[in-house]
Protein backbone atom coordinates (compact mmCIF):
# COMPACT_ATOMS: atom_id res chain seq x y z
CA UNK A 1 0.00 0.00 0.00
CA UNK A 2 1.53 3.23 -0.90
CA UNK A 3 2.05 5.59 1.55
CA UNK A 4 -0.39 7.90 0.23
CA UNK A 5 -3.43 5.91 -1.23
CA UNK A 6 -4.29 8.40 -4.04
CA UNK A 7 -6.72 5.95 -5.77
CA UNK A 8 -8.65 5.46 -1.87
CA UNK A 9 -10.84 8.33 -4.21
CA UNK A 10 -12.50 6.53 -6.01
CA UNK A 11 -11.95 2.54 -4.98
CA UNK A 12 -15.33 1.93 -3.65
CA UNK A 13 -16.32 3.21 -6.98
CA UNK A 14 -14.55 -0.26 -8.72
CA UNK A 15 -16.16 -3.85 -9.15
CA UNK A 16 -12.40 -5.02 -10.16
CA UNK A 17 -8.69 -3.14 -10.23
CA UNK A 18 -8.85 -2.90 -14.18
CA UNK A 19 -8.82 -0.83 -16.71
CA UNK A 20 -10.34 -0.93 -19.91
CA UNK A 21 -7.26 0.16 -22.15
CA UNK A 22 -6.70 3.18 -24.16
CA UNK A 23 -6.30 1.93 -27.90
CA UNK A 24 -6.33 3.90 -31.14
CA UNK A 25 -9.55 3.21 -33.48
CA UNK A 26 -11.00 0.69 -30.77
CA UNK A 27 -12.12 2.48 -27.70
CA UNK A 28 -14.85 5.16 -28.38
CA UNK A 29 -18.13 5.81 -26.27
CA UNK A 30 -19.97 2.50 -26.31
CA UNK A 31 -16.82 0.46 -24.67
CA UNK A 32 -15.96 3.13 -22.27
CA UNK A 33 -19.39 3.82 -21.10
CA UNK A 34 -20.09 -0.21 -20.47
CA UNK A 35 -16.57 -0.36 -19.04
CA UNK A 36 -17.43 2.64 -16.20
CA UNK A 37 -21.21 1.39 -16.12
CA UNK A 38 -19.70 -2.16 -14.68
CA UNK A 39 -17.19 -0.55 -12.27
CA UNK A 40 -13.97 -0.67 -14.64
CA UNK A 41 -12.07 2.42 -15.24
CA UNK A 42 -12.73 3.29 -18.93
CA UNK A 43 -9.82 4.84 -21.44
CA UNK A 44 -9.93 6.12 -24.63
CA UNK A 45 -7.10 8.27 -26.90
CA UNK A 46 -8.38 11.34 -27.36
CA UNK A 47 -7.14 11.08 -30.76
CA UNK A 48 -9.62 8.74 -31.49
CA UNK A 49 -11.94 11.60 -32.00
CA UNK A 50 -11.61 13.77 -35.28
CA UNK A 51 -11.28 17.11 -33.40
CA UNK A 52 -11.28 18.61 -30.08
CA UNK A 53 -15.34 19.21 -30.78
CA UNK A 54 -15.94 15.55 -30.65
CA UNK A 55 -13.94 14.94 -28.09
CA UNK A 56 -16.57 17.72 -25.91
CA UNK A 57 -19.26 15.70 -27.86
CA UNK A 58 -17.63 12.26 -26.61
CA UNK A 59 -17.37 13.10 -23.00
CA UNK A 60 -20.45 15.25 -22.71
CA UNK A 61 -22.25 11.66 -23.87
CA UNK A 62 -20.29 9.41 -21.95
CA UNK A 63 -21.03 11.18 -18.72
CA UNK A 64 -24.91 12.10 -19.75
CA UNK A 65 -24.84 8.04 -20.15
CA UNK A 66 -23.10 7.67 -16.44
CA UNK A 67 -25.38 9.77 -14.78
CA UNK A 68 -28.59 8.29 -16.01
CA UNK A 69 -27.17 4.82 -15.35
CA UNK A 70 -26.24 6.32 -11.85
CA UNK A 71 -29.58 7.90 -11.49
CA UNK A 72 -31.33 4.49 -12.10
CA UNK A 73 -29.20 2.51 -10.32
CA UNK A 74 -27.86 4.06 -7.49
CA UNK A 75 -24.27 3.15 -8.44
CA UNK A 76 -21.55 4.96 -8.61
CA UNK A 77 -19.33 4.90 -12.25
CA UNK A 78 -15.82 4.00 -11.97
CA UNK A 79 -14.14 6.92 -13.58
CA UNK A 80 -13.34 7.78 -17.63
CA UNK A 81 -10.11 8.50 -18.55
CA UNK A 82 -8.83 10.31 -20.95
CA UNK A 83 -5.07 8.91 -22.42
CA UNK A 84 -2.99 11.63 -24.37
CA UNK A 85 -0.48 11.47 -26.52
CA UNK A 86 2.10 13.70 -25.47
CA UNK A 87 4.56 13.08 -28.18
CA UNK A 88 5.50 16.61 -30.30
CA UNK A 89 3.81 14.78 -33.18
CA UNK A 90 0.02 15.76 -31.78
CA UNK A 91 -0.60 19.20 -32.98
CA UNK A 92 -3.97 18.52 -31.35
CA UNK A 93 -2.82 18.29 -27.67
CA UNK A 94 -2.93 21.93 -25.97
CA UNK A 95 -6.54 21.74 -27.66
CA UNK A 96 -7.70 18.75 -26.22
CA UNK A 97 -6.46 19.48 -22.39
CA UNK A 98 -8.59 22.84 -22.74
CA UNK A 99 -11.14 20.54 -23.56
CA UNK A 100 -10.48 18.26 -21.14
CA UNK A 101 -10.23 20.80 -18.20
CA UNK A 102 -13.81 21.52 -18.70
CA UNK A 103 -14.93 18.24 -17.98
CA UNK A 104 -13.00 17.84 -14.93
CA UNK A 105 -10.88 14.85 -15.50
CA UNK A 106 -10.31 12.13 -12.49
CA UNK A 107 -7.69 10.40 -13.91
CA UNK A 108 -5.82 11.03 -16.97
CA UNK A 109 -3.74 8.80 -18.47
CA UNK A 110 -0.17 9.82 -20.92
CA UNK A 111 1.65 8.03 -23.71
CA UNK A 112 4.43 8.37 -25.84
CA UNK A 113 6.60 10.61 -23.71
CA UNK A 114 7.15 12.59 -20.57
CA UNK A 115 4.26 13.73 -18.40
CA UNK A 116 5.97 16.93 -17.31
CA UNK A 117 4.22 19.18 -20.01
CA UNK A 118 0.63 18.56 -18.72
CA UNK A 119 0.82 17.88 -15.05
CA UNK A 120 0.44 21.14 -13.48
CA UNK A 121 -2.67 21.82 -15.32
CA UNK A 122 -4.47 18.52 -14.68
CA UNK A 123 -3.41 18.29 -10.95
CA UNK A 124 -4.63 21.83 -10.79
CA UNK A 125 -8.13 20.81 -12.15
CA UNK A 126 -7.78 17.65 -9.74
CA UNK A 127 -6.82 14.88 -11.99
CA UNK A 128 -4.55 11.94 -11.06
CA UNK A 129 -1.77 11.60 -13.88
CA UNK A 130 -0.48 8.34 -15.04
CA UNK A 131 2.12 7.73 -17.26
CA UNK A 132 2.95 4.82 -19.69
CA UNK A 133 6.68 3.62 -19.69
CA UNK A 134 8.56 0.90 -20.96
CA UNK A 135 11.81 0.93 -19.14
CA UNK A 136 13.08 1.34 -15.70
CA UNK A 137 14.86 4.90 -16.74
CA UNK A 138 11.99 5.96 -18.07
CA UNK A 139 10.12 4.82 -14.81
CA UNK A 140 12.23 6.94 -12.65
CA UNK A 141 11.65 10.18 -14.83
CA UNK A 142 8.46 10.11 -14.70
CA UNK A 143 8.22 9.75 -11.26
CA UNK A 144 10.97 12.35 -10.72
CA UNK A 145 8.93 14.63 -13.27
CA UNK A 146 5.66 14.14 -10.57
CA UNK A 147 3.48 11.36 -12.03
CA UNK A 148 0.94 10.19 -9.51
CA UNK A 149 1.26 6.83 -10.73
CA UNK A 150 2.64 4.52 -14.15
CA UNK A 151 1.43 1.98 -16.48
CA UNK A 152 4.19 -0.43 -16.55
CA UNK A 153 4.12 -1.47 -20.62
CA UNK A 154 5.63 -4.94 -20.40
CA UNK A 155 6.81 -7.94 -22.75
CA UNK A 156 3.73 -9.27 -24.76
CA UNK A 157 1.41 -6.10 -24.58
CA UNK A 158 -1.05 -5.43 -27.45
CA UNK A 159 0.06 -2.06 -29.64
CA UNK A 160 3.11 -0.23 -28.98
CA UNK A 161 4.88 -2.85 -26.51
CA UNK A 162 7.31 -2.70 -23.78
CA UNK A 163 9.78 -5.54 -23.47
CA UNK A 164 10.68 -6.80 -19.89
CA UNK A 165 9.35 -8.97 -17.95
CA UNK A 166 6.55 -8.59 -15.81
CA UNK A 167 8.03 -10.01 -12.67
CA UNK A 168 11.41 -7.85 -12.94
CA UNK A 169 9.95 -4.61 -14.14
CA UNK A 170 7.06 -4.61 -11.26
CA UNK A 171 9.39 -5.49 -9.08
CA UNK A 172 11.95 -3.34 -10.04
CA UNK A 173 9.95 0.10 -9.89
CA UNK A 174 8.30 -0.54 -6.69
CA UNK A 175 12.06 -0.82 -5.14
CA UNK A 176 11.87 2.94 -6.12
CA UNK A 177 8.22 4.06 -6.07
CA UNK A 178 5.13 3.75 -3.59
CA UNK A 179 2.35 5.02 -5.64
CA UNK A 180 0.25 3.30 -7.89
CA UNK A 181 0.82 1.05 -10.34
CA UNK A 182 -0.94 -0.43 -13.19
CA UNK A 183 0.66 -3.59 -15.46
CA UNK A 184 0.08 -4.08 -18.94
CA UNK A 185 0.40 -6.49 -21.37
CA UNK A 186 -0.98 -10.38 -21.14
CA UNK A 187 -3.91 -10.01 -18.79
CA UNK A 188 -6.98 -11.65 -20.16
CA UNK A 189 -8.67 -12.87 -17.11
CA UNK A 190 -9.20 -12.51 -13.34
CA UNK A 191 -6.67 -15.17 -12.90
CA UNK A 192 -3.63 -12.93 -14.58
CA UNK A 193 -5.48 -9.70 -12.79
CA UNK A 194 -5.05 -11.65 -8.88
CA UNK A 195 -1.20 -12.04 -10.14
CA UNK A 196 -0.66 -8.58 -11.22
CA UNK A 197 -1.28 -7.55 -7.86
CA UNK A 198 0.05 -10.19 -5.71
CA UNK A 199 3.20 -9.02 -7.60
CA UNK A 200 2.58 -5.35 -6.19
CA UNK A 201 0.08 -3.70 -8.58
CA UNK A 202 -2.94 -1.91 -7.89
CA UNK A 203 -4.44 -1.94 -11.23
CA UNK A 204 -3.73 -3.79 -14.57
CA UNK A 205 -5.07 -3.01 -18.34
CA UNK A 206 -7.00 -5.26 -20.19
CA UNK A 207 -6.62 -3.97 -23.98
CA UNK A 208 -6.87 -7.08 -26.70
CA UNK A 209 -9.91 -8.51 -24.31
CA UNK A 210 -11.74 -5.34 -24.67
CA UNK A 211 -11.51 -5.22 -28.59
CA UNK A 212 -13.14 -8.31 -29.09
CA UNK A 213 -16.46 -6.97 -27.07
CA UNK A 214 -19.00 -5.71 -29.27
CA UNK A 215 -19.12 -2.10 -27.83
CA UNK A 216 -15.32 -1.90 -29.35
CA UNK A 217 -15.09 -0.02 -32.40
CA UNK A 218 -13.26 -2.71 -33.43
CA UNK A 219 -14.45 -4.17 -37.41
CA UNK A 220 -15.64 -7.48 -37.04
CA UNK A 221 -13.30 -9.30 -39.23
CA UNK A 222 -10.56 -7.94 -36.49
CA UNK A 223 -12.59 -9.36 -33.87
CA UNK A 224 -13.02 -12.53 -35.66
CA UNK A 225 -9.38 -12.93 -36.25
CA UNK A 226 -8.88 -12.80 -32.51
CA UNK A 227 -11.29 -15.31 -31.41
CA UNK A 228 -9.03 -17.79 -33.97
CA UNK A 229 -5.22 -16.46 -33.35
CA UNK A 230 -3.38 -17.57 -30.38
CA UNK A 231 -0.33 -16.04 -28.99
CA UNK A 232 2.02 -17.98 -31.33
CA UNK A 233 0.05 -15.60 -34.30
CA UNK A 234 1.74 -12.66 -32.64
CA UNK A 235 4.21 -11.07 -34.37
CA UNK A 236 6.71 -8.56 -33.28
CA UNK A 237 8.18 -5.65 -35.64
CA UNK A 238 9.38 -2.39 -35.51
CA UNK A 239 7.95 -2.29 -39.63
CA UNK A 240 4.94 -0.18 -39.55
CA UNK A 241 5.06 2.32 -36.49
CA UNK A 242 8.92 2.56 -36.28
CA UNK A 243 8.38 1.36 -32.49
CA UNK A 244 8.25 -2.20 -31.19
CA UNK A 245 4.98 -2.94 -31.81
CA UNK A 246 2.77 -6.33 -31.29
CA UNK A 247 0.82 -7.37 -34.82
CA UNK A 248 -1.51 -9.97 -35.41
CA UNK A 249 0.54 -11.90 -38.17
CA UNK A 250 -2.73 -12.95 -40.32
CA UNK A 251 -3.29 -9.70 -40.78
CA UNK A 252 -0.10 -8.66 -41.89
CA UNK A 253 -0.68 -11.48 -44.49
CA UNK A 254 -4.24 -10.46 -45.63
CA UNK A 255 -2.94 -7.15 -46.14
CA UNK A 256 -0.89 -9.13 -48.70
CA UNK A 257 2.45 -7.97 -46.93
CA UNK A 258 5.10 -11.14 -46.07
CA UNK A 259 5.67 -10.60 -42.50
CA UNK A 260 9.06 -12.52 -42.43
CA UNK A 261 9.91 -10.17 -45.12
CA UNK A 262 9.32 -6.91 -43.58
CA UNK A 263 11.72 -3.67 -43.73
CA UNK A 264 12.91 -2.53 -40.74
CA UNK A 265 11.80 0.41 -38.35
CA UNK A 266 9.19 2.49 -39.61
CA UNK A 267 10.61 1.80 -43.34
CA UNK A 268 7.08 0.37 -44.97
CA UNK A 269 4.48 2.76 -46.56
CA UNK A 270 1.70 1.29 -46.04
CA UNK A 271 0.21 5.21 -45.89
CA UNK A 272 -0.72 7.07 -42.46
CA UNK A 273 -3.48 6.53 -39.36
CA UNK A 274 -5.16 9.41 -39.56
CA UNK A 275 -5.75 9.83 -43.20
CA UNK A 276 -5.35 12.76 -45.62
CA UNK A 277 -4.50 11.75 -48.96
CA UNK A 278 -2.86 8.75 -48.67
CA UNK A 279 -3.39 6.08 -51.74
CA UNK A 280 -6.78 4.15 -51.10
CA UNK A 281 -5.13 1.14 -52.06
CA UNK A 282 -2.13 0.92 -49.85
CA UNK A 283 -3.11 -0.86 -46.64
CA UNK A 284 -3.41 1.39 -43.76
CA UNK A 285 -1.76 0.30 -40.47
CA UNK A 286 -4.12 -0.02 -37.33
CA UNK A 287 -7.05 0.48 -39.99
CA UNK A 288 -5.73 -3.19 -41.80
CA UNK A 289 -2.80 -4.27 -40.38
CA UNK A 290 -3.76 -5.29 -37.01
CA UNK A 291 -2.44 -5.14 -33.60
CA UNK A 292 -2.50 -7.66 -30.29
CA UNK A 293 -0.88 -9.07 -27.17
CA UNK A 294 -0.05 -12.77 -26.11
CA UNK A 295 -3.22 -12.32 -24.36
CA UNK A 296 -5.11 -12.68 -27.38
CA UNK A 297 -5.02 -16.56 -26.14
CA UNK A 298 -7.30 -15.74 -23.84
CA UNK A 299 -10.02 -14.06 -26.66
CA UNK A 300 -12.33 -17.35 -27.00
CA UNK A 301 -15.33 -15.57 -28.16
CA UNK A 302 -16.66 -12.27 -28.89
CA UNK A 303 -18.79 -11.21 -26.16
CA UNK A 304 -20.85 -7.78 -24.50
CA UNK A 305 -18.93 -5.82 -22.08
CA UNK A 306 -21.27 -6.84 -18.98
CA UNK A 307 -20.53 -10.58 -19.90
CA UNK A 308 -16.72 -10.25 -19.94
CA UNK A 309 -16.31 -8.06 -16.67
CA UNK A 310 -18.93 -10.17 -15.12
CA UNK A 311 -16.67 -13.51 -15.94
CA UNK A 312 -13.27 -11.56 -15.26
CA UNK A 313 -15.13 -10.96 -11.84
CA UNK A 314 -15.92 -14.69 -11.13
CA UNK A 315 -12.58 -15.73 -12.24
CA UNK A 316 -11.02 -12.70 -9.98
CA UNK A 317 -12.99 -14.30 -6.79
CA UNK A 318 -11.64 -17.75 -7.54
CA UNK A 319 -8.35 -16.85 -8.28
CA UNK A 320 -8.05 -14.76 -5.02
CA UNK A 321 -9.33 -17.95 -2.72
CA UNK A 322 -6.05 -19.33 -4.16
CA UNK A 323 -3.58 -16.64 -2.90
C1 LIG B 1 -5.18 -1.87 -31.25
C2 LIG B 1 -4.44 -1.24 -30.11
C3 LIG B 1 -4.35 0.14 -30.06
C4 LIG B 1 -3.68 0.75 -28.98
N1 LIG B 1 -3.65 2.13 -28.93
C5 LIG B 1 -3.13 2.73 -27.83
C6 LIG B 1 -3.21 4.14 -27.67
O1 LIG B 1 -3.76 4.86 -28.50
N2 LIG B 1 -2.67 4.69 -26.55
C7 LIG B 1 -2.05 3.92 -25.60
O2 LIG B 1 -1.59 4.47 -24.60
N3 LIG B 1 -1.95 2.59 -25.72
C8 LIG B 1 -2.49 1.98 -26.81
N4 LIG B 1 -2.45 0.61 -26.92
C9 LIG B 1 -1.84 -0.18 -25.82
C10 LIG B 1 -2.90 -0.57 -24.78
O3 LIG B 1 -3.36 0.59 -24.12
C11 LIG B 1 -2.34 -1.57 -23.73
O4 LIG B 1 -1.09 -1.16 -23.26
C12 LIG B 1 -2.20 -2.98 -24.27
O5 LIG B 1 -3.32 -3.32 -25.05
C13 LIG B 1 -2.06 -3.97 -23.11
O6 LIG B 1 -1.83 -5.28 -23.57
P1 LIG B 1 -3.03 -6.33 -23.86
O7 LIG B 1 -3.61 -5.94 -25.17
O8 LIG B 1 -2.35 -7.65 -23.93
O9 LIG B 1 -4.01 -6.24 -22.75
C14 LIG B 1 -3.07 -0.04 -27.97
C15 LIG B 1 -3.18 -1.44 -28.06
C16 LIG B 1 -3.85 -2.04 -29.09
C17 LIG B 1 -3.98 -3.54 -29.13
Amino acid sequence: MPSIDLLSRFRDRLSLPLIAAPMFLVSGVELVAAACRNGVIGSFPTVNCRSPEQLDQWLTDIGNRLKAHADASGKQPAPVCANLIVHRSNARLERDIEVLLRHRPEMVITSVGSPAPVLNALHDAGALVFADVASIRHAERAVAAGADGLVLLTAGAGGQTGWLNPFVFVRAVRAFFDGPLVLAGGISDGYALRAAEALGCDLAYMGTKFIATRESMADARYKAMLVASSADDIFLTTAFTGLQTNMLRPSIAAAGLDPDNLPQRGAIDIGKDIDVGAREDRPKRWKDVWSAGHSVSGVAEVLSVDEMIARTAAEYREASTRV
